[in-house]
C-alpha cells in the first residue's frame, strides 16, 4: 500500500479514512485531526493555559506532546494514586516524558493527601474504581481552578467517548446524555473540561504514540484489570469493521442533534449545586461532597 499523500510506502492503514500513510504524513494527519477537534468545537485558544491530565498511558502523553508541538500553552498534571508498584511506574513514565520533552509537570500525591487508593479500597464496601475516579476528577478540578488554568484536558479518545455514549444511551441516562461531549464549559466551581482527541480512535492514537517513540505505562490497574467498557468497545469495533466511519458519524450526530435536546431537558430538571460544607467543591448532596465523604469514612472507619 502507498501513502495517500506522498506515494511513499505506507506504514499505517486506516479503513475509516480509506487511506494509507507513511510515517511523516501520518503524523500530519494526526495533527490535523487534533486541530479540527479543537477548532471545530472551540475547546480553547492559543492564549489559554491548558492543564493536561497525564496518567502515563499513551493517550494522554500523545495529547500532551501534540498540543505542545502545535504551540499550545500546556502543563501536565499527574495524580499519584499510591498503588504499590503500578503508581510508582506510572509516575516515573510521566516524569521522564516531561523531562525529555522539556514540559512543565505538577504532581499531586494521594498518600500525602490522606487518600491513598489501597486504603480507600480497604475501607469502602464497594468497588474502588468509582471512588478512585471521583478522587481524580476532584483533584483535576481543584488544581485547575486554584492554579488559574483556563481548561483541563484529558486523553479520552473516540472509542472511549463512543462506548460511554452507547452505555448512557442503553440506560437512557438523560443527565449524562445532556453534558457528554468534548467540551464541558466551566461553571459554579467547575473548571472547563476538554477532550481534544475525540476525533481519533485508540488505534490511531497508538500509532502516533509508537511513531513518536513515546514510552508509556500499559500495566492495567491491579484493582480493575478489565479496561472500562470492554464489551461495548468490542461491539463498536465490530460495527466499525462492517461499516467503516460509523463510530465518528454516530458521535458527531449526537453532538449536533442529540445532545442539544437532552441539554434543554436537564436545564429544566437539573439538581441545584451548592458548595461542599467542608471543602467548598460543588455538590448536589446539600452537605459533604463525594471526596469529603470518603475522607470521613477513612477517619472513622465506617463505609462512605
Ligand atoms: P482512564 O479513565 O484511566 O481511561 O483515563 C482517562 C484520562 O484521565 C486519561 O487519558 C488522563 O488524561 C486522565 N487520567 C487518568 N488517570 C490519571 C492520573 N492518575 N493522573 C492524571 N490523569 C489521569
Ligand atoms: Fe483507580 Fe484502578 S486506577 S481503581
Ligand atoms: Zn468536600
Amino acid at each position: 500500500m502507498k501513502c495517500k499523500i506522498c506515494k511513499a510506502t505506507a506504514v499505517v492503514a486506516l479503513k475509516s479514512h480509506n487511506a494509507g500513510f507513511c510515517a511523516a504524513c501520518y503524523k500530519e494527519f494526526f495533527a490535523r485531526q487534533v486541530a479540527r477537534g479543537i477548532e471545530g468545537q472551540k475547546l480553547f485558544s492559543r492564549s489559554d493555559r491548558v492543564l493536561v491530565a497525564l496518567s502515563g498511558g499513551k493517550d494522554s502523553l500523545a495529547l500532551m506532546l501534540e498540543l505542545s508541538r502545535q504551540g499550545y500553552d500546556v502543563t501536565g498534571l499527574h495524580i499519584d494514586l499510591g498503588i504499590p508498584g503500578s503508581s510508582v511506574a506510572a509516575r516515573g513514565v510521566v516524569e521522564r516524558f516531561c523531562a525529555v520533552h522539556g514540559l512543565r509537570l505538577m504532581v499531586r500525591d494521594m498518600t500525602a493527601e490522606g487518600l491513598p487508593i489501597p486504603l480507600v479500597k480497604q475501607r469502602l464496601n464497594r468497588p474502588v474504581c468509582s471512588a478512585c475516579g471521583k478522587i481524580k476528577r476532584h483533584f483535576f478540578n481543584k488544581v485547575a481552578l486554584e492554579e488559574g488554568f483556563d481548561a483541563l484536558a484529558t486523553g479520552h479518545n473516540l472509542d472511549d467517548e463512543v462506548a460511554r455514549l452507547f452505555s448512557n444511551t442503553l440506560r437512557w441516562d438523560t443527565a449524562y446524555l445532556s453534558d457528554q461531549g468534548p467540551l464541558l464549559d466551566g461553571e459554579q466551581g467547575f473548571a472547563r473540561k476538554v477532550k481534544p482527541l475525540w476525533r481519533l480512535t485508540e488505534f490511531e492514537t497508538a500509532n502516533y504514540a509508537f511513531l513518536m517513540g513515546i514510552e508509556h505505562h500499559y500495566a492495567p490497574c491491579p484493582y480493575s484489570p478489565g479496561a472500562s467498557f470492554t464489551t461495548l468497545k468490542g461491539l463498536m469495533q465490530r460495527l466499525e469493521a462492517a461499516m467503516p466511519g460509523r463510530k465518528l458519524d454516530f458521535y458527531q450526530g449526537f453532538l449536533k442533534r442529540g445532545r442539544p435536546v437532552f441539554a434543554r431537558r436537564e436545564t429544566e430538571e437539573g439538581q441545584p449545586l451548592a458548595p461542599c460544607t467542608d471543602c467548598g467543591y460543588p455538590t448536589s448532596s446539600g452537605d459533604l461532597c463525594g471526596v469529603c465523604r470518603i475522607r470521613e469514612a477513612l477517619r472513622d472507619g465506617s463505609s462512605a
